[in-house]
């Protein structure tokens, strides 16, 4: 629902206390620390010096964190599943799928994070075939991955945005195409998630998986994998543990009963003082509102590519504002050493493949921006 009353930027962002020392421009590598969550971990310190064992304040704070991201994604509760990571998630799902049927290949492309090529590349142990799609000009043609998936494929794994230059891919278009030759669909939208709306139905996917420690403002160890309402109960994952079951209570060691719901795809002991972080950052985004900070995110974003142009900087992010999210990226010449320039400046960003990744959220603002160009014009050796 839209909020009637557009946002005080100045005010959310004065809730993150980093912007009193740094200007922190480094959203895709890890969100800044609201108020609000630095909170909620003393909350839970407190907790157990106070309480010592709150078991059943605990598991409600993992419930907390399931209802939110359905909140965030437009799924059902029972879709959810958290994890400790967005590893965990994809192998969870590899763990269920089978690769010894008439369907093996599993199709990802050169946008992936290693860890959605890597596990996959393992299933190649167990008869999964895995076909990667290049990229061209900066962007994963959607007709090469037409051309991949065929009535052998079993799932298109890919990311929503690139971790490397942040290009987005038309994750509906990608789907329908997976749908049409029966295969499924798992969305990594790890650098999307948090910065812009997002509606697995609407997508229609399959699977998405994300962790909590960028965009979504809570902390490292934590993650969810979104299973399609029908998908779940044809899906047993071999990668499990006792939080996975149907009665986690009934300490049954006879055999193997995974939950009816999403919960299935968990593990372990849930990360408890991450789910207490989690909670908090994604009731940030939630209360400002994704409409608004995906608006916020597209004004500073063109600025960033504005300027970026007029200096003559070769932008690596593709220039229509339809086809990237939250970061934008600058090929440089030497990428580390103008990262440790700008950290020696107070000026917090990161690098990959030889690119400047500049990545804001809703608490950035214009002055960020100039900030950062000031610096970059001084190290105007280390760009192309
Ligand atoms: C797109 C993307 N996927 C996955 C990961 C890693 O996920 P995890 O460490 O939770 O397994 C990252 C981390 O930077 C990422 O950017």
């Amino acid at each position: 629902m839209t909020n009637p009353h557009p946002p005080d930027w100045e005010e959310a962002r004065s809730r993150f206390p980093v912007f009193e020392r740094k200007t922190y421009l480094n959203s895709c590598s890890y969100g800044a620390l609201a108020v609000e969550v630095e909170a909620s971990m003393q909350r839970y310190l407190d907790a157990r010096n106070e309480v010592g064992s709150d078991w059943d304040f605990w598991v409600e704070r993992n419930e907390a964190v399931r209802n939110s991201v359905a909140r965030l994604i437009g799924a059902d509760s029972d879709e959810i599943a958290v994890t400790a990571s967005v590893s965990a998630a994809i192998n969870s799902v590899a763990s269920a799928l089978r690769f010894d049927g008439p369907r093996n290949k599993v199709v990802i492309t050169d946008f992936e994070f290693p860890t959605n090529a890597q596990i996959w590349y393992a299933q190649e142990l167990r008869g999964a075939r895995v076909i990667r799609i290049p990229e061209e000009n900066g962007q994963i043609p959607l007709d090469k991955i037409a051309a991949a998936v065929d009535e052998k494929t079993l799932i298109v794994a890919t990311a929503q945005v690139c971790f490397r230059h942040g290009a987005k891919q038309d994750i509906p278009a990608i789907a329908e195409i997976a749908r049409g030759k029966g295969a499924m669909t798992l969305v990594d939208s790890y650098q999307a998630l948090g910065t812009l709306q997002f509606d697995v139905k609407q997508a229609g996917v399959d699977f998405v998986v994300a962790g909590m420690l960028k965009y979504l403002l809570g902390t490292a160890g934590i993650g969810f994998l979104y299973v399609r309402q029908d998908l779940i109960k044809s899906l047993e994952p071999t990668v499990t543990g006792w939080f996975a079951a149907e009665d986690i209570m009934a300490m049954d060691i006879t055999g193997y009963a995974p939950s009816a719901t999403a919960s299935r795809f968990e593990a372990g002991t849930p990360p408890v003082p991450n789910t207490y972080m989690a909670e908090a950052g994604m009731e940030v985004l939630h209360t400002i509102g994704l409409e608004a900070i995906e608006g916020r995110i597209s004004e500073l974003t063109a600025a960033i590519k504005e300027e970026a142009i007029a200096q003559n900087y070769c932008l690596t992010s593709p220039l229509d504002p339809s086809q990237h999210a939250a970061m934008v990226s600058i090929q440089s010449s030497n990428d580390n050493q103008l990262v440790a320039c700008l950290a020696e400046d107070d000026i917090v960003v990161s690098c990959r493949d030889g690119k400047l990744r500049i990545s804001p959220h809703f608490y950035n603002n214009h002055v960020d921006i100039e900030r950062l160009f000031r610096a970059l014009r001084k190290y105007r050796g280390l760009l192309v």
